[in-house]
């Protein structure tokens, strides 16, 4: 994916644990965008993570994404808090969207929870130009992942729901019950909080065309394993801090890849032979008997052989 060279021109931490960054372009302006937007931010020690974009779609001068320093970062999440700093240069690929608005939603119900806020902070920048019928649901631990809640508290009013964990439990089927027909449904959170979400909306009979979600699933680091690339005969070693995707880039081999999260299908790549530890939200179970996503999935025992 092509990527481009921008200016981090401010940063300011938001909670504890999350840092906002602000990036402009070198010159003019940057590429427009809608809402549910991200962007993948290429920092110097070779990491590369999708971050959705929290800026005004209408106002290209900026970008503004936000960080959450991850407990188990592999390197991207901690460069972002500990190393990065205005007037430096990254570079970042240009806007995709995998959240967008539904166009003809009658309300739309945004369910976000931690550092899920993030691509609903565009989203609600979009829905107020409309004027659209919308509500924000939002569970965060009070003082570590609140991003934003006092500007949401400002913007949104009554249609701001908040639950503060040990206080007010975020309760679903209250959420999604009695919902006038042509409601959609927006999710962004933890693994916890989409399946929570797909099963209570499946249980009260919503269409799964009115459900929609996102993950934020930055890969984890694991054991070091070994790949063969079948095709060209080379041998790779994937180290314990890296994805698969990364090492294949870093050997000069690029893959299709939008989310770098395996949610979105893009770097689907077929094998032949090897144990992996499948950590995507993409491929059926039969299909993983021949297919992996080398951006979240792993070697766990024999090397696998990739059929590229
Ligand atoms: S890049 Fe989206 S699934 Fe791998």
């Amino acid at each position: 994916m092509s990527a481009f060279e921008v200016r981090v021109s401010a940063t300011r931490m938001i909670t504890p644990v999350i840092r906002e960054l602000s990036l402009e372009a070198l010159d003019g302006t940057l590429p427009a965008f809608s809402a549910g937007s991200h962007v993948q931010l290429h920092l110097p020690n070779g990491k590369r993570n999708a971050y959705s974009l929290i800026s005004d779609p209408g106002d290209t001068r900026h970008y503004r994404i936000a960080i959450r320093l991850q407990a188990h970062s592999r390197g991207g999440s901690r460069y972002v808090h500990e190393q990065l700093q205005a007037g430096d240069h990254v570079r970042i690929s240009a806007p995709a969207n995998l959240f967008a608005l539904h166009s003809t939603a009658r309300l739309h119900i945004l369910i976000a929870a931690g550092i899920g806020i993030t691509p609903f902070l565009a989203h609600i920048t979009e829905l107020l130009r409309r004027s659209a019928a919308f509500e924000l649901h939002y569970a965060y631990r009070a003082g570590v992942s609140d991003a934003y809640v006092e500007t949401l508290r400002e913007r949104l009013g009554e249609r701001l729901h908040v639950y503060a964990s040990g206080q007010r439990r975020l309760d679903l089927q209250r959420v999604l019950g009695q919902r006038p027909l042509g409601s959609h449904v927006y999710a962004c959170g933890p693994q916890s909080l989409l399946d929570s979400v797909r099963e209570q909306s499946q249980a009260l009979g919503w269409p799964s065309t009115r459900v929609h979600w996102e993950a934020f699933t930055a890969p984890e680091p694991g054991e070091p394993f070994r790949v063969h690339l079948v095709r060209s005969g080379r041998q790779l070693d994937v180290a314990a801090e890296q994805s698969l995707l990364e090492a294949l880039e870093a050997a000069g081999v690029e893959l299709p890849n939008l989310c770098r999260g395996g949610v979105c299908g893009q770097c689907r790549t077929p094998y032949l032979q090897g144990d992996v530890q499948h950590r995507d939200l993409f491929l059926a179970s039969d299909e993983r008997a021949s297919s992996l996503m080398p951006c979240v999935s792993r070697g766990c025992g024999s090397p696998i052989l990739l059929d590229i």
